[in-house]
């Protein structure tokens, strides 16, 4: 079958409805009942009870494995699976670990074990082996020949070359070496050409937490004709969907992604401020007072070296200008020993509160505990020395801010991007103006009805008559 458009998989029906909107593809793959999906929040943020709720609602949300133990991780696997039944959709978040790839592989083999059907892969430039341990781990052919995937990918790319290489079988090279290694059969390894990488693409343009800032007028476009031309080419039994992330806290905003032909959407900053989210009432309260203005950029702390940006509140706090500071330091010098007294006793006072020796020191402990092979290679190494101390404080104040230390809120890290401010002015005036009554299901069902109110609406005006 040679597609023209992705209108060749789209199913009609007469009227708009919160049920319809987005592709039947999508929501099928993954038991959704509507094709909107609730972002991973690193740090369990987006909790175990957070993927629960949203599960029984029939919304598909991924739990935030990143920066959380394999313990931590099983745990809540068992306790999500505990309290969803069977086809109650969930996913847990897989995250590209450049630094310790041998972490990426056992949260995969968690996932394995698990049975967990369903990841949001994120931060990946590459394919990994781990990644591909996953998708094809299980494959199996159905009765009319298709090659089909027990464990579906979503993957979460912000460039359209990213996107290309997911949309594609996964690399031969890493079949051969995970099947020499005896990780996959030889069947699966036969089966793995038939499939993508992942199914669903989501596209996240300029959002909360990690980003490339991107546009989705541009992007989502870019990326959803890619998909068409690569499934000409591969011949796939079934459907790539292109999901639309970064911005939408509006019936409007989602409305404007399905219009640019986006098959589902995919929201984060909106949740974070909602009871379920596992973040503390003093962050909730910041984050329900938000305007569109009030976030801003910073460097990452995980990806500090690489000059990889997220986006913050800025709004009654100096995290973005220290964490910009310390990286505008890192640029400009090549040891924390060129840096003059009065810096030093700013970084210490101010920033740290703190000396930089207890600093080095607790980060050193952590080295030695985590990843020992580090140690060395830093401690000979002055600038990466300076990075690993700088890159403590995006640690502490990612803790100050879930813990909700009152007297250092000016060091929270909050990742959010500007769709909270979006939303907290949709709903001024209304129960949801305060967090304690938002619950993420709650959020993602009035969207999805508002969406579909509102283009019916639209259509109408701009002269639209069905037949
Ligand atoms: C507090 C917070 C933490 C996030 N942590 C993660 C994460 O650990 N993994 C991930 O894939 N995405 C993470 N994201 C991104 C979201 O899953 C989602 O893609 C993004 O927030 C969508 O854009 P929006 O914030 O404009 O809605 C995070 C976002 C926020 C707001």
């Amino acid at each position: 079958m040679k597609y023209q458009s992705m209108a060749d998989f789209t199913e009609y029906s007469n009227s708009i409805t919160a049920e319809s909107l987005g592709s039947n593809a999508f929501r099928e793959r993954y038991a959704s009942k509507y094709a909107y999906v609730v972002g991973a929040m690193y740090k369990g943020i987006s909790s175990k009870e957070l993927v629960v709720a949203s599960g029984k609602s029939g919304i598909l949300s991924f739990f935030g494995t990143g920066g959380i133990s394999i313990e931590k991780i099983a745990e809540s696997v068992e306790y999500i699976q505990e309290r969803l039944e069977q086809g109650q959709p969930y996913g847990m978040n897989l995250l590209n670990n450049i630094e310790r790839p041998e972490l990426e592989m056992q949260v995969v083999n968690t996932f394995l074990e698990y049975r967990v059907r369903n990841v949001e892969a994120a931060a990946y430039m590459q394919i990994t082996a781990p990644l591909v341990k996953y998708r094809v781990s299980g494959l199996r052919r159905n009765s009319e020949g298709n090659v089909e995937a027990v464990n579906q990918v979503m993957a979460k790319v912000s460039r359209p070359e990213v996107a290309e290489v997911f949309m594609r079988p996964p690399p031969k090279s890493i079949i051969e070496e995970l099947l020499k290694s005896g990780q996959i059969n030889e069947a699966e390894a036969l089966m793995s050409r038939e499939i993508p990488v992942a199914h669903d693409i989501c596209v996240e343009s300029d959002s909360g937490g990690h980003t490339d800032q991107g546009n989705a007028y541009v992007l989502v476009p870019a990326i959803r004709s890619l998909s068409i031309e690569v499934m000409n080419q591969q011949s796939y039994s079934k459907k790539l969907c292109i999901g639309a992330a970064g911005g939408i806290g509006t019936p409007e905003a989602a409305a404007a992604a399905f219009i640019l032909g986006a098959d589902f959407v995919l929201t984060g900053s909106i949740n974070q401020c909602t009871v379920e989210a596992a973040t503390s009432d003093e962050v909730k309260n910041i984050l329900q007072n938000l305007d569109i203005q009030d976030t801003g950029y910073s460097p990452a702390g995980d990806m500090f070296e690489i000059g990889a940006k997220m986006q913050v509140v800025k709004r009654g706090t100096f995290f973005p200008a220290r964490a910009n500071k310390l990286y505008e330091l890192y640029l400009q010098h090549d040891s924390i020993d060129e840096l003059d007294s009065k810096m030093i006793q700013k970084i210490q006072n101010k920033y740290f509160k703190r000396s930089i020796e207890e600093v080095w020191s607790e980060t050193k402990s952590y080295y030695k505990k985590s990843i020992p092979h580090k140690l060395e290679e830093i401690e000979n190494n002055p600038k990466k020395k300076m990075a690993s101390i700088f890159r403590w404080y995006f640690v502490h104040s990612t803790r100050l801010a879930m813990k909700g230390v009152r007297d250092q809120v000016v060091d929270y890290q909050i990742h959010c991007g500007p769709a909270l401010g979006a939303f907290n002015r949709w709903v001024k005036g209304t129960e949801l103006e305060d967090w304690r009554n938002r619950e993420v299901a709650q959020i993602g069902k009035l969207i999805m009805h508002e969406t579909a109110s509102f283009l019916e609406e639209r259509v109408s005006m701009l002269g639209y008559k069905p037949v």
